[in-house]
């Protein structure tokens, strides 16, 4: 962007006088404050996001949400014992970027969060186990390794662990996006839905599961999706297949040994929920992401590998479970050691509704 616009870089600034002390006594008194004063940090040259570039480790937040299972009961009042990923840069906040908020959530054996709704849209993705079924309107949704499990705004949902085994999954929200625009309403439901099934197969997906296949019933677009699980079968066979294609000399991945998928709204073919874009990434080893940053902030969590983070010119290594923050406009890349698979989700529908989107790659070296 071109800086010429800023030109209360360049005013001479007045003397400090008496005189000058009054006035900004008295624009104080009266709620003003001057643009002079102040521009450098109401109009930067590039985004500089209080969100800082951070990694949690898998391993220790297990511990610390196995220990909290312990500790902590879950039911109606705290509704959800979850665990907020609190960005460094954010004032103790338990948002994990100025937009986003991640959590790690769990649930002891036969132990079940009870029934609510908000304006905030959610997500569910499953690391490893299984044996939680999410209730979303009465429709009960087995939770499996690698799924995917959207969750619109102003849904009911309820968690119901149906196992002797614990469990815990990562959630993701627009929390500090609907807090800053104040467009939060929640309400409580029952304390557990009418229905204690365990099916299979959701009535979700037996209406909207089918590659291609629209039901007539349902022809109307909808802003958020109605297919309230992406079955990691299904996300696994596309990367496998993408990078099959690739090998017979087919054009089919990003980059080559790069196999991505974003999941989307069948009635729309756009980004699955309104503030939400999610994919899913693999890498194969050996192979690198491009340097790049955009405008908005990502979380990304690694689903299986290991490799190699450069964010904002700092290395980490990568393994299973790990969860780290891209804060907006910072560069990052990521590079396989063994083949890496990366769930990833971002702000980047407001932003491209906004027209503040853009993006910055650098060619690897
Ligand atoms: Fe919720």
């Amino acid at each position: 962007m071109n800086s010429s616009h800023c030109t209360g870089h360049d005013a001479p600034i007045a003397a400090e006088t008496t005189e000058l002390q009054a006035l900004y006594a008295n624009f104080q008194a009266e709620h003003l404050a001057p643009l002079w004063t102040q521009l450098g940090n109401l109009m930067p040259q590039t985004p500089e996001p209080k969100t800082q570039p951070h990694l949690w480790r898998w391993e220790r937040l297990y511990a610390l949400a196995k220990r909290a299972g312990e500790l902590v009961p879950v039911g109606r009042g705290g509704e959800r014992r979850a665990i907020g990923l609190a960005n460094p840069g954010l004032g103790g906040a338990a948002y994990a970027t100025s937009t986003l908020w991640a959590a790690i959530q769990y649930l002891g054996p036969h132990e079940a969060a009870p029934e609510h709704r908000h304006t905030q849209n959610a997500f569910r993705f499953v690391l490893e186990g299984e044996g939680v079924w999410t209730v979303v309107n009465g429709d009960p949704i087995a939770m499996r390794r690698g799924d995917f499990l959207p969750q619109p705004g102003w849904n009911f949902h309820a968690h119901r662990n149906e196992t002797d085994q614990p469990m815990a999954w990562l959630d993701g929200l627009d929390i500090p996006f609907v807090h800053y625009v104040n467009s939060d309403f929640f309400e409580f439901g029952a304390n557990q839905p009418e229905d204690r099934s365990t099916p299979d197969v959701s009535r979700s997906e037996r209406l909207w599961a089918y590659p291609g296949l629209r039901p007539l019933s349902r022809l109307m677009p909808h802003p958020s999706t109605p297919l309230l699980c992406y079955r990691w079968e299904h996300t696994d066979r596309a990367l496998v297949q993408q990078l099959a294609l690739e090998a017979e000399g087919h054009a089919a991945t990003v980059h080559p040994g790069h196999a991505a998928v974003r999941y989307v709204n069948p009635t729309t073919g756009g980004d699955v929920m309104p503030t939400l874009r999610v994919e899913f990434h693999r890498l194969l080893s050996g192979r690198a992401t491009p340097l790049q940053c955009a405008v908005g902030s990502a979380v990304v969590q690694v689903f299986n590998g290991s490799g190699a983070l450069t964010l904002a010119g700092t290395s980490y290594t990568l393994n299973k479970g790990d969860i780290f923050v891209v804060p907006s406009w910072v560069e990052w890349s990521v590079h396989a050691d063994e083949t890496l698979d990366l769930f990833q989700f971002s702000d980047a529908p407001i932003m491209e509704k906004l027209e503040f989107a853009r993006l910055a790659v650098r060619p690897p070296a």
